[in-house]
């Protein structure tokens, strides 16, 4: 980063002249943003493997927890990195052709102006960085679209992340599945349900204690490691089936009652509900739509 700055110490320091880009407009427009620079952030500081927990509370409020495994943030820096022009990345910064070249120490500054609230919650061992936003106030794209999904964009651009970064191994799920994958991966330990509820809560993942028990029986799926590789809404295309033309098959009142029940069954594995089965059988191919959702009322508030 050219022009100078002040050393603070640890390989970090304030950018010179910060007024400009204080003023300047937010990078932050939507909560994609928001996690898309959080997930540069983890990826920057070393980490091979990150995980985001999301959830959205009475329809409004997006919470977002960033945890991996890279280097930390030293302890005095927790705050002072949301602070404009605070970086440590002033003597290399990082140019990934994503956009800009980044490290002018601006973007934790811009989530935290755009969010309810952000916090490093934990300094390394992960890093724990978790935030709230009023999704009335700042955007989510999915969210605008009331048929689609809750959580299809946050979704799409940790796919979009991870097909870039091919090597990184990232995770994206429910606060109960983030925890069955720590768990799994051993970045938490395992013990009693208090335990591990304590450690899920320094965390920033706000799950009951029943969730946690849940999960300590094996009852709620890990978030798996998305696929590298695989830009867009992903799935193989099938077989030999032309959708448009072609046989139509019947589906009687007995298969959509055991398939509503699967992925029921599929949705609570993942601590997620489902809504009404619709099916529509046309040429050439069958179409199943089923809403899923997350049960709000098992989280604990902060
Ligand atoms: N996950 C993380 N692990 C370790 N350090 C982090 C993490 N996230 C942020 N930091 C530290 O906080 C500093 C400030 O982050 P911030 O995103 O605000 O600015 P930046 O990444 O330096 O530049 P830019 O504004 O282009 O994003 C970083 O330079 C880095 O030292
Ligand atoms: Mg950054």
């Amino acid at each position: 980063m050219e022009g100078p700055y002040r050393d603070l110490g640890s390989g970090f320091a304030r950018l010179s002249g910060v007024e400009g880009p204080r003023r300047s407009p937010s990078r932050i427009s939507c909560v994609e943003d928001a996690l898309l620079e959080m997930l540069r952030n983890a990826r920057d500081a070393g980490a091979s493997r990150i995980f985001v927990a999301t959830a959205l509370r009475s329809r409004r409020y997006r919470t977002l927890t960033v945890l991996d495994d890279g280097r930390g943030v030293p302890e005095p820096y927790a705050e002072l990195i949301f602070e404009p022009g605070v970086t440590s990345r002033h003597l290399s910064p990082v140019r990934d052709g994503e956009n800009t070249p980044h490290g002018a120490g601006l973007s934790l500054y811009h989530i935290r102006q755009a969010a309810l609230e952000a916090r490093l919650l934990h300094p390394s061992s992960p890093t724990a960085f978790h935030a709230v936003f009023d999704t009335s106030r700042l955007p989510e794209r999915s969210l605008q679209s009331p048929t689609r999904p809750s959580r299809s964009n946050l979704l799409a651009t940790c796919r979009a992340f991870a097909a870039r970064n091919p090597t990184l191994s990232l995770h994206h799920g429910t606060p109960a599945a983030i925890l069955a994958s720590l768990l799994h991966n051993r970045i938490i330990q395992g013990g009693s349900g208090r335990e591990v509820h304590r450690a899920a809560r320094r965390l920033g993942l706000g799950i009951s204690l029943r969730t946690v028990q849940r999960v300590l029986r094996g009852e709620v799926r890990g978030a798996g490691r998305m696929p590298p590789g695989e830009e867009g809404t992903g799935g193989a295309a099938g077989g030999g089936g032309r959708p448009g033309s072609g046989p139509v098959l019947y589906v009687g009142e007995e298969d959509r009652a055991r398939i509503a029940d699967i992925l029921s069954r599929a949705a609570q594995a993942s601590y997620l509900k489902s809504g009404e089965l619709r099916l529509e059988a046309r040429p050439g191919e069958v179409v199943i739509r089923v809403s899923v959702y997350e049960p709000e009322e098992e989280y604990d508030h902060y």
